[in-house]
């Protein structure tokens, strides 16, 4: 694989301030081939599939659970071409990582950079969230799609509240949890988590009705990109949570985004 680098640029790559220790490698027309992700023992490079995504908030998720995953049995939902987020929890010691994505050439790619980085504890599984998972585990991980929008982006459709993936992983997720099982979820402000913005109840309120007591263990201010898919579902934003306003200066909007903890039981 070294050798494949040679001829790319490297460049320091910091989507979030905590998320530290990433390089790109990029061809000189800016093409990203590569991820790295250096910590010694625990370092992986993962390939980005041509016209693929590079990560970003799944690397804060990665990055924010990995002192939690040593010794244990994790099933990353959503897991997305890369698979950084089960490759992570493998390189911080999880025993057992399931990834499972519903694409089955997504599922191919993080098959393809597990082997790249010679992990035999991962195993990724083409499915519809639980679908093909058996067994019981004791983390569940998911960076799940939940932008409101009506397109049918595979990648960032929530549906038209943005919560038709999340919800659906609250509802069956005691089904493949060990007592005392634990979900990490990354979840946009916006969808109205601790907070009610409309008629729904917060998320927080569904993991209770699910037997869970949720907590966001991390918020992280991040910027409404021009052109990105937040400022084009604003409108979906605005009109299906009218009482939550984005933070602005004048010139830019910002909201944040919430890393929650729900353990079953409590
Ligand atoms: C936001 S990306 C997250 C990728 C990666 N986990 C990360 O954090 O960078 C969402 C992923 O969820 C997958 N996905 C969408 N609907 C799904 C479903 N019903 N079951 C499993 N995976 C799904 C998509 O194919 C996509 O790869």
């Amino acid at each position: 694989m070294e050798g494949n680098f040679k001829s790319l640029n490297k460049s320091v790559y910091i989507p979030f301030d905590s998320v530290k220790n990433y390089y790109l490698y990029s061809t000189a027309e800016g093409g990203v081939r590569y991820l790295q992700y250096v910590n010694g023992a625990g370092s992986y490079t993962l390939e980005i599939k041509p016209n693929g995504y590079k990560p970003k908030t799944g690397l804060l998720l990665a990055k924010s659970i990995e002192n939690k995953i040593r010794g244990k049995k994790v099933l990353d939902l959503c897991t997305g071409e890369t698979g950084v987020i089960a490759i992570h929890s493998a390189s911080y010691g999880a025993k057992e990582v399931v990834g499972v994505d519903v694409d089955k050439e997504t599922v191919d790619w993080a098959n393809y950079n597990a082997d790249l980085n010679n992990l035999r504890n991962i195993s990724f599984k083409t499915g519809n969230l639980f679908e093909n998972v058996t067994g019981r585990f004791e983390v569940i991980i998911a960076n799940p799609p939940q932008m409101p929008m009506v397109d049918e982006s595979l990648h960032d459709s929530g549906g038209i509240y943005g919560r038709e993936i999340i919800e659906k992983i609250i509802v069956n997720a005691p089904k493949y949890l060990l007592p005392n099982g634990e979900v990490y979820m990354l979840l946009f402000d916006f969808l109205a988590v601790d907070k009610c913005y409309n008629q729904l109840p917060s998320i927080k309120q569904i993991f209770e009705k699910y037997g869970f007591s949720m907590q966001i263990i991390k918020r992280v201010k991040r910027l409404v990109r021009k052109g990105g898919e937040t400022e084009k579902s604003l409108k979906y934003i605005m009109e299906k949570y009218p009482s939550y306003s984005f933070e602005s200066d004048g010139e830019e909007y910002y909201h944040e985004v919430f890393i929650v903890r729900a353990v079953l039981g409590n």
